[in-house]
């Protein structure tokens, strides 16, 4: 083929092409998200289910010293940021470039009244909510990842002063995740079946379902990070011993080296 001719065909596939990396990038998210507000959630069952998880997640369980590898988790939160990264610029190639734009947006959703249309719109400010906050979080959870557990993660909510980023994070995340997924399924006709139409009710009811699970999880991991955190503001930074509750034993010092 003649050169000229393949390059232009390449360069007609590049939108085809980058449109299909946002949406894989994307799915990878969400599903992770999902993931991870389970895991995190650990600490609605008890401070050493949380601090199991955490053990699993660094693979404790395979150093003879019990100390395990944080590294494993902060060379997990560096892949996450750079698909995260990833995904956020290819979304910001849609994003409206002035004022005029911004404005006959604005006039084009009010026009339209089309919710799928309005959906575009809360996937953008949540998206750019995200693109900042996600990544603080992700590379404060790279330099930290030694320091995820019960209390000292309640820490950084309280003591660190953390908890407005992730009440923030927290809400776009919700309303991002699930409405990206509602819009994959939509895009890519993934369910479709004999009657799209009804398939896209059902599916919009199972967003909001979706939705309202994952903001009632969040919001009660959310209220369990600040209570203990707030408990636990007097010995910040001590580490968490299973079977010691240091909440009620001030003073006490952990090993080096043990985690939470
Ligand atoms: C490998 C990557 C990640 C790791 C290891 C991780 C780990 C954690 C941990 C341990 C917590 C508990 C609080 C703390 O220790 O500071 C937490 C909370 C949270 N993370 Fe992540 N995270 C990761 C990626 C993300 C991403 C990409 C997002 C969203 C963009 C996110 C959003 C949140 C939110 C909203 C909370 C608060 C949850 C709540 O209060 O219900 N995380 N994360």
């Amino acid at each position: 083929m003649d050169p000229l001719q393949s390059r232009s065909h390449f360069a007609r596939a590049m939108p085809a092409r980058l449109d299909m990396i946002q949406s894989v990038s994307g799915l990878i998210l969400a599903l992770f998200m999902w993931v991870h507000l389970l895991l995190v959630a650990s600490i609605l069952i008890s401070k050493d289910a949380m601090y199991w998880v955490a053990g699993v997640m660094e693979a404790r369980f395979l150093s003879a010293d019990g100390h395990g590898y944080p590294w494993l988790v902060a060379l997990f939160a560096l892949l996450i940021l750079v698909v995260f990264m990833v995904h956020g610029l290819l979304a910001m190639r849609k994003f409206p470039a002035n004022w005029r734009q911004w404005q006959a947006l604005d006039s084009h959703i009010r026009r339209m009244q089309h919710g799928d249309t309005t959906l575009w719109r809360w996937q953008a400010v949540t998206g750019f909510i995200m693109f900042f906050l996600g990544s603080a979080h992700l590379i404060i959870m790279a330099m930290d990842a030694d320091k995820i557990g019960p209390h000292l993660s309640a820490d950084r909510f309280i003591s660190e002063g953390l908890w407005p980023m992730y009440l923030i994070l927290l809400l776009s995340v919700e309303i991002h995740g699930v409405t990206g997924m509602y819009r994959l399924a939509v895009k890519w006709g993934l369910f479709d079946g004999d009657d799209p139409r009804r398939t896209r009710t059902r599916l919009k009811r199972l967003k909001i379902a979706l939705t309202l699970f994952f903001l009632a999880l969040g919001l009660a991991t959310f209220a369990a990070y600040v209570k203990i955190g707030l408990e636990h503001a007097p010995q910040a930074g001590q580490r968490y011993q299973p079977g010691l509750d240091q909440s009620l034993a001030p003073g006490v010092h952990s090993p080096e080296g043990k985690h939470g």
